[in-house]
């Protein structure tokens, strides 16, 4: 499965809007009495603003021109309190529909989240964060606007065009058509220019998108962008980026805002045929003033909610497009599920295998091709090779942080992929080459994920690292369990951080404990001291070491090469070198 979600210049719509609706609609439904309610109060408002033009002219032909101002009055006050209740109305609608939207947005970001956080690691290799929070923050919120403002706008004003329509054509046919004549003009021109407004919208979207991934990535990366003096570099990206979102955004405007001008002359149009129309009528005794005067408040009130209409229209485009990338990325299957675990395993050849293991990144090279490889409980293996050789992706694979394009890997003789994410991580110990933390203390990393250790006490802690070997590690930490812990190695050395890492590992006892280069950044006591604790470890769990330093892998049972796709067994450790200096002379 491609990951890569569309950000470029491809604006075509990927037909993911009819799943997209699949995930809106639930989300309105649960929202259906709000809008039911903000449904009436909008009808009262729109039904009032139709029966005002009719009370109007009814007024003029009866009062008016016979001089009653009691008359007068008695309407001038229905007239008021129609015009109160329609705030009212208007006040509802605007309050419960704000909810509506509100509520969406937090269900809608939450969806998204979700969706990303079941997503396997290839998605976000192959995606920006600054893209997907821009997914996640302002494609959202263009749908909640749409819901909170322009939805119920939306539906009452289409009912007082009908409605004035309605009006229009029964108080008098001739007149009503003239009227009706510039609207069907504009329907075609929309129909026409609609699909531009969508491809405008949808590309400038994409372009704020782009933009968030290099604000994102300029300043996860800003040190080394001070280091080498690259400020300009940057600079420079970053104005390509934002001119090109500032054209994008110009066009969107310019294609949002046609309608409006469109609108108003079609709507002067119609004035001038009733009123030059209309007065013929009138010297033929066809209609009265007042009719007219009524007649043109609803050709008022039909193209007037047009040109709303008109301008919620950017805002329902710029809803779709958004709705198209959110849909994106809830259309996203998670390729790496847990299959069901059916027939029992056979013979296991060890803890782990690779069973005619091929992988390729995305639109990478292949790593490993055709590999076999069985590692047997309790043994230590390493894993040796050239940078960029594979060593990280075979571990990797090893733990399914991917999974093969081709062959399987086996865990206790059962394909990997039938255990759970908890099941396996009980199983596995992964120690990465740049260890992930999160802020907070050495504590709270530590206990990361484990039900078992979260509700110790620090003193229970504090013995069971001792029990397991682990106590004086804390040693390297000037306030223990407590040393605070940032989300970057700010807060504490590089070796430090592998340290939590590796304590966290071996705390759980895994079956397999993989070391990608963790002891590279650790003293060599610390080292000396992680060696200890490996050997600590029970006679059944099974290392696989990854190292460049030979002396961490002297005492490996068996030394694995990786090189070019292949992954071949040293035997001896002068064989290893050797094949590490032939290998780097061809590489
Ligand atoms: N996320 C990724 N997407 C695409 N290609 C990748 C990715 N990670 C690694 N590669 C490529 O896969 C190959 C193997 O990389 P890997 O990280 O496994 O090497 P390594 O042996 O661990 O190197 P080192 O000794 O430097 O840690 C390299 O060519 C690398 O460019
Ligand atoms: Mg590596």
């Amino acid at each position: 499965m491609n990951y890569k979600l569309n950000q470029g210049e491809n604006t075509e719509t990927k037909g993911t809007l009819r799943a997209a609706f699949a995930k809106i609609l639930p989300l309105m439904f649960a929202e259906r009495k709000n809008m039911i309610l903000a449904c009436i109060a909008i009808l009262i408002n729109s039904g009032l603003t139709l029966v005002g033009p009719i009370i109007v002219g009814h007024t003029i032909d009866t009062y008016i021109r016979t001089g009653d101002y009691n008359g007068i009055v008695v309407f001038s006050v229905i007239l008021l309190g129609i015009y109160l209740i329609t705030f009212g109305a208007g006040y509802i609608q605007t309050t419960v529909m704000g909810g509506v939207g509100r509520r969406v947005l937090f269900n809608l970001r939450n969806e998204i989240f979700t969706k990303l956080s079941e997503l396997p690691l290839a998605f976000f290799n192959a995606n920006k964060s600054g893209d997907l929070i821009s997914r996640i923050n302002n494609d959202t919120d263009k749908l909640n606007q749409f819901f909170a403002q322009a939805l119920m706008q939306f539906i009452g004003n289409i009912f007082v065009i009908i409605g004035a329509g309605i009006f229009l054509l029964a108080l008098n046919v001739k007149l009503g058509i003239g009227a009706l004549l510039p609207a069907l003009g504009i329907l075609i021109v929309t129909q026409l220019i609609s699909p531009w407004i969508e491809r405008t919208n949808l590309k400038s979207l994409r372009t704020l998108g782009s933009m968030s991934g290099e604000i994102q990535e300029s300043l996860a990366n800003f040190k080394v962008i001070v280091a080498f003096n690259r400020l300009d570099y940057f600079r420079n990206k970053f104005a390509e980026v934002n001119a090109k979102n500032f054209s994008a955004s110009i066009s969107a405007g310019l294609a949002n805002n046609i309608f409006t001008p469109l609108y108003g002359f079609a709507s002067n149009l119609a004035q001038m045929i009733v009123l030059s129309y209309g007065i013929y009528l009138i010297g033929t005794g066809q209609l009265t003033v007042g009719l007219l005067i009524s007649f043109l408040l609803y050709v008022n009130n039909f193209y007037m909610p047009l040109r709303q209409i008109a301008s919620i229209w950017s805002t329902f485009q710029l809803a779709l497009a958004s709705l198209d990338r959110i849909s994106e990325v809830l259309a996203l299957e998670n390729t790496m599920e847990v299959l069901p675990h059916t027939e029992e395993p056979t013979h296991a050849k060890g803890v782990l295998e690779f069973a005619n293991v091929s992988f390729a990144y995305e639109n990478g090279k292949e790593v490993l091709r055709h590999t076999n490889i069985v590692l047997e409980k309790g043994k230590t293996y390493a894993l040796v090779g050239p940078t960029g050789g594979g060593k990280t992706t075979t571990a990797s694979l090893m733990a399914r942080l991917y999974d093969p394009t081709e062959g399987t890997v086996l865990l206790n003789g059962r394909d990997i992929r039938t255990y759970t994410p908890q099941e396996r991580s009980q199983k596995i110990g992964f120690i990465l080459q740049e260890p992930t933390l999160f802020r907070g203390t050495v504590r709270d990393n530590l206990v990361y994920g484990s039900t078992e250790y979260a509700s110790a006490t620090n003193e229970d802690l504090m013995d069971i690292l001792q029990e397991a070997g682990l106590g004086h590690l804390l040693e390297r930490f000037d306030q223990g369990l407590a040393t605070p812990v940032g989300t970057s190695s700010d807060s504490m050395s590089l070796g430090q951080r592998q340290l939590v890492a590796f304590i966290r590992a071996v705390l759980r006892k895994p079956e397999l404990l993989i070391l990608d280069e963790a002891t590279a950044n650790i003293d060599t006591v610390t080292e000396q001291l992680l060696e200890e604790v490996l050997k600590k470890l029970p006679s059944t769990t099974t290392r696989v070491i990854i190292a460049h330093r030979l002396n961490t892998i002297e005492e490996a049972d068996e030394i694995f090469f990786i090189n070019e796709g292949g992954v071949t067994s040293a035997g001896s450790m002068d064989h290893a070198v050797e094949m590490l200096l032939h290998g780097s002379r061809t590489s």
